[in-house]
């Protein structure tokens, strides 16, 4: 908090203390004739209305705003060549990081105008010929990664002039030629494996492992460096000394899988443990020592997976670097609010106890995925390895119905109206009745509850969190928790959610809309008490008031709608399961509610009599018809 607080007072006091110079107009002008004559498929907000400073996705300025010192732009979808004499006017930036992107063409050889750069990264791109001859221009050269290009020629000797140097990483291109005698005391990091290089290690480079030469054509001149792998404890020693070099090689490779592996989780788990705001502030201590820390699992086969029309420019080192707030403990895991440095900000579902591979995985994202629904809360990307399966979600500020309906009541807080119910119950319906044309009718959404339905743009109920039951283990029922209150009978014993199952749950959800109870909640004692069970012992009795959520009661003629929706809800809680209605039956009902005390005269003019005092207008049912939807409803 205190970080976040702290940094937007400097950035709001530079601001406004310091004029754009010259300086930065200029630099704004490059950044526009960069990306006006680049394509790629992510859109920006480089809008000329916006400060570049403090508002541009991706770019960073000097602390008094005067220049721009930083572009980031991984994974943003840019194509081509990088257009002469734009970013090469942003003589004053040290991190450059377009990674993960198209480009091609050689190296730009305008980047010599950047003398100042101390951090590039344009890692994964199609970038191809020979490394610049000379690189002595950038005396402040600090990272350089340059791995996943189709770069050919040999490595540059020049590069020994770079005494500041701490990482390089050429690996996955294409160079040829020996390695040069690189002098560069300040190296820690180095990897130039998979490419054609020959010859022998020279000694200078000889305290780095044998992982960083791999995929090469090279002899290592004495024994090599020794990682801190044993060999496996069965073999004797006399056998072991007798494993030949490929074995060897083997075995510190599989050890560097293998640390790699543990290195991978610790810090996956370190980065999410921080919770608050400490993404931020850990960042603004370190500085700039390392801007693009590598955190593994980007490469490749494990990135972040967008869906279409998905505008987010991050991938997943960004995500683990945003500051998490725990936003709650679900049933298949712990939901976090992500902001992201640019202030983007989503929610990432960390997923528990995922059973299936990642086949499977991926082809029930993509089924999840491709749904394109008003009703359904979008999925806009996931990521799956092996220590961690994370969903990405928009983020809803107004939070879920669970917390509109259950926060604290007080003075201060405005109480759910009908209107709003009524128009959340249909949303929600259409939603679910959607989900449920999927997959040849078969997919299931599996965890309806409250907490997972929030609001559309249109204050319609737009539901989140489906199609996860496939993926889990059986669910393991807690013996008292809130998800159970959602439970049909028939799934405590089979353990598996099925459509019908899925109604009930939207039936526990209508009588939570309509009690402003929870579906389990105790009374004053210790008794628990589950809103199915109450609400059928008080309706057993005769129709009463008494269910209805007192603040429900300061609307008027609104009892007939409420009665009518209880009778949806207790048919959507039967108890045999091929007694509940349909999905598209029970839309059908819900959105007669609203039309229950007023004949066939169409709803739009019914609202403003319907309901006092007047919600914002609602825009009219029949707007969900011809929207982008990929469920024909
Ligand atoms: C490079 O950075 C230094 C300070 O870090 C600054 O004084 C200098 O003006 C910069 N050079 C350019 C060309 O912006
Ligand atoms: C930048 O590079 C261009 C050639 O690409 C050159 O004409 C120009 O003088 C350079 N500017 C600076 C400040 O080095
Ligand atoms: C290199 O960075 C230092 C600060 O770390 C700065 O003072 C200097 O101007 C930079 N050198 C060049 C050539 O820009
Ligand atoms: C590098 O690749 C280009 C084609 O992309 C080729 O023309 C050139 O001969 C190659 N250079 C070397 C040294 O292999
Ligand atoms: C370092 O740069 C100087 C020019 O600045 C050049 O003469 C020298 O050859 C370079 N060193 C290497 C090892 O390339
Ligand atoms: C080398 O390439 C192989 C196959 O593409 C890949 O599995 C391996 O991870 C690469 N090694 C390094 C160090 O990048
Ligand atoms: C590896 O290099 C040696 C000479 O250093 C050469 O004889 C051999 O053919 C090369 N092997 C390959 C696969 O390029
Ligand atoms: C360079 O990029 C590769 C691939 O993303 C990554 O594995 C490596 O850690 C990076 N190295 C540095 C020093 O950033
Ligand atoms: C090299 O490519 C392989 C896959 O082809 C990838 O797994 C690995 O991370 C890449 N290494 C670097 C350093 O980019």
């Amino acid at each position: 908090m205190d970080a976040v607080f702290i940094f937007s007072a400097i950035f709001l006091c530079g601001s406004l203390l310091s004029q754009a110079t010259a300086g930065l107009v200029e630099d704004k002008q490059a950044l526009f004739d960069f990306i006006n004559n680049i394509p790629h498929s992510r859109s920006l907000n480089w809008n000329v209305n916006l400060p570049v400073c403090s508002s541009w996705i991706g770019v960073a300025c000097s602390p008094d705003n005067s220049r721009v010192i930083a572009l980031r732009l991984p994974g943003v979808g840019l194509q081509g060549q990088i257009p002469p004499n734009t970013i090469s006017r942003l003589t004053a930036i040290q991190i450059l990081s377009l990674r993960s992107n198209g480009l091609s063409g050689p190296f730009p050889p305008d980047f010599f105008n950047l003398t100042n750069l101390s951090f590039l990264y344009l890692q994964f791109n199609h970038f191809s010929g020979p490394l610049p001859l000379d690189f002595s221009a950038w005396k402040n050269l600090t990272i350089i990664n340059l791995s996943s290009n189709a770069f050919n020629g040999s490595i540059p000797s020049s590069i020994s002039n770079l005494t500041y140097l701490t990482a390089l990483n050429l690996a996955n291109n294409s160079l040829s030629g020996e390695i040069p005698a690189l002098s560069l005391p300040s190296l820690q990091q180095l990897d130039i494996a998979n490419n054609s290089l020959t010859g022998k290690v020279p000694k200078s480079l000889q305290r780095f492992p044998i992982s960083t030469f791999l995929g090469n054509n090279i002899s290592f001149t004495n024994s090599p460096p020794v990682l801190p792998v044993r060999p496996p404890a069965s073999q004797p020693s006399p056998s072991s000394a007798k494993l030949s070099e490929s074995a060897i090689l083997g075995i510190i490779a599989g050890g560097c899988v293998l640390g790699f592996v543990i290195f991978a989780s610790i810090l996956i788990a370190y980065c999410w443990k921080r919770k608050g705001d400490n993404g931020l502030a850990g960042k603004a201590q370190k500085g700039e020592r390392s801007p693009e820390k590598a955190v593994p699992g980007s490469q490749d086969g494990n990135r972040l997976v967008f869906f279409e029309g998905c505008n987010y420019a991050f991938d997943l080192e960004d995500l683990l670097r945003a500051s998490a707030e725990v936003l709650g403990k679900g049933t298949f895991g712990t939901a976090y609010k992500a902001i992201l440095e640019d202030t983007t900000t989503v929610v990432v579902k960390r997923l528990k106890e995922v059973t299936v591979g990642k086949r499977e995985f991926e082809q029930q994202m993509d089924l999840v995925g491709s749904i394109e629904h008003e009703n359904v809360v979008e999925l806009r990307a996931y990521y799956y390895s092996k220590e961690e399966k994370l969903m990405v979600y928009d983020y809803y500020s107004e939070g879920s119905i669970s917390a509109m309906l259950h926060g604290k009541r007080g003075e201060d807080r405005t109480p759910l109206d009908w209107e709003t119910r009524l128009r959340i119950a249909i949303g929600a319906a259409r939603g679910i009745a959607c989900i449920h044309t999927e997959n040849g009718g078969k997919l299931v959404h599996g965890n309806i509850r409250s907490s997972n339905i929030f609001l559309n743009s249109q204050n319609h109920g737009c539901v989140s969190d489906l199609g996860l039951t496939t993926l889990m283990s059986p669910i393991i029922a807690p013996a008292i928790s809130r998800a159970t209150g959602y439970r049909a009978p028939e799934v405590i014993d089979t353990r598996k959610a099925t459509q019908p199952s899925d109604v009930y749950s939207f039936g526990v959800l209508l009588l939570e809309l309509l009690t402003g109870k929870s579906p389990v909640h105790a009374t004053g004692g210790d008794e628990v008490i589950h809103l199915v069970r109450w609400v059928h012992s008080v309706v057993r009795e005769e129709w009463t008031a008494e269910v209805f959520d007192v603040e429900l009661m300061r609307y008027p003629n609104i009892e007939e709608q409420m009665v009518e929706m209880l009778q949806i809800a207790m048919a959507c809680v039967m108890r045999m399961p091929d007694q509940r209605p349909k999905m598209p039956d029970v839309v059908k009902m819900v959105e007669d509610v609203r039309r229950v005390d007023n004949g066939n005269r169409p709803s739009d003019e019914i609202k403003s009599e319907a309901s006092t005092p007047p919600p914002p207008p609602p825009p009219p049912p029949q707007a969900v018809v011809g929207m982008e939807s990929s469920c024909p409803l």
